[in-house]
């Protein structure tokens, strides 16, 4: 092939020589020429400057070293022009960048409006959970997390709901089917509160605990427009010495603040729950009405909240199986739980629960 690109040199002369040098040089620089990519300049680098079959290789080996030893001097001169010129040829080349005609095939009209990328959005539940644990954050309480699929011991038998308490009626869920071989209180279910969550938090750690704990719970609950049968909360537990009802009614009544708006009222009503003694429902003033009276609080003033109480000494009793610190004569705490939904329904005006769950991009964009 390379015996293509030049031709044999019959004659040694000068004018013989500048003739053949002349042709290669022209016809170097018509292939620079028209170089156009970067391709191009590869092909046109490997074509003249190949080490082994490069046009530049071929003279030297053919028309240098081929030279009678008299005319030597005179090709070697003219190689060494051929050579500096393929050189700047390459250079000038790779200097240059795309031509015009590269150019304008790849060109951008930055006139045109951009590519628009929608952003993500928290979802609202997601929102409302982050919200609510910050406040508590702020007062020194840390976040913790526990599983969705819990043990009997943990949902229920630990938070002093004793195998067959009718308090377990008002918490019926989903159960792992085919457990029947295992005892009670290791069978699985869906938890049914996030309250599980204290037990695992106080066996892991000694008093005192200050600890916010957000979460999904599933109940066995008829969807409706205010209920789902899977919705979120959030746990709170407070233990430590002479930790009091007043201390519960002061963080609560914080927490409501801040997340309602400073001029929001707490009150607390008796309540039962196994797990604590005594037992509370809290209720903030009406937050659409400012407490006169209006349908969203029935002409009541007061929306129910959260459920909460001190913690039950039969609750610290299991938790000093494995910390003995958990001694009720010593410490003294509060919890308490609040669903999600609710609180992100007030505060964004949603009338219907199951819009948090359908995924309409309608709904959530108005959250971006
Ligand atoms: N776990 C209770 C519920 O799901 C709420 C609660 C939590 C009540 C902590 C008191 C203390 O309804």
């Amino acid at each position: 092939m390379m015996s293509e690109a030049i031709p044999n040199l019959s004659a040694f002369d000068d004018n013989a020589l500048d003739r053949a040098f002349a042709a290669l040089k022209q016809q170097a620089g018509e292939e620079a020429a028209a170089l156009t990519s970067a391709d191009g300049l590869e092909a046109f680098k490997l074509r003249w400057l190949g080490r082994k079959q490069g046009i530049l290789t071929e003279v030297s080996s053919r028309w240098l070293k081929g030279a009678p030893p008299e005319a030597k001097k005179a090709v070697g001169e003219r190689f060494k022009t051929l050579k500096e010129l393929i050189e700047q040829l390459r250079e000038a080349a790779e200097g240059a960048g795309p031509t015009d005609a590269v150019l304008a095939a790849e060109a951008i009209d930055i006139t045109l409006p951009g590519t628009r990328r929608l952003t993500g959005a928290e979802h609202p539940i997601t929102r409302t959970l982050n919200e609510i644990t910050s406040v508590f954050a702020a007062l020194g309480y840390s976040v913790g997390v526990g599983p969705e699929v819990e043990t009997d011991f943990y949902n229920f038998e630990c938070m002093n709901f004793p195998p067959g308490h009718p308090a377990r009626d008002t918490q019926d869920t989903l159960v792992i089917a085919n457990q029947e071989r295992r005892p009670l209180r290791d069978r699985l279910l869906l938890r049914t509160h996030t309250s599980p969550v204290q037990m695992r938090t106080m066996e892991r750690q000694p008093p005192p605990v200050r600890i916010v704990i957000p979460g999904k719970v599933h109940r066995n609950e008829a969807d409706d427009a205010t209920h789902s049968s899977t919705f979120h909360q959030v746990e709170g537990l407070c233990v430590d010495t002479n930790i009091t009802f007043s201390d519960l009614k002061g963080t609560l009544d914080h927490a409501m603040k801040a997340l309602f708006g400073s001029s929001v009222k707490t009150r607390f009503f008796p309540s039962f729950f196994p797990f604590t003694e005594p037992s509370a429902d809290m209720q903030i003033s009406c937050i659409f009405c400012g407490g006169k009276g209006c349908r969203k609080c029935k002409q009541s003033g007061w929306i129910e909240l959260l459920g909460c109480g001190m913690v039950d000494p039969a609750v610290f009793a299991f938790a000093a199986e494995k910390q003995p610190a958990y001694d009720p004569k010593k410490i003294s705490g509060f919890a308490f739980g609040m669903g999600a939904e609710r609180i992100a329904m007030m505060k964004y005006g949603v009338s219907d629960i199951g819009q948090f769950y359908v995924g309409d991009m309608r709904f959530l964009g108005q959250f971006a």
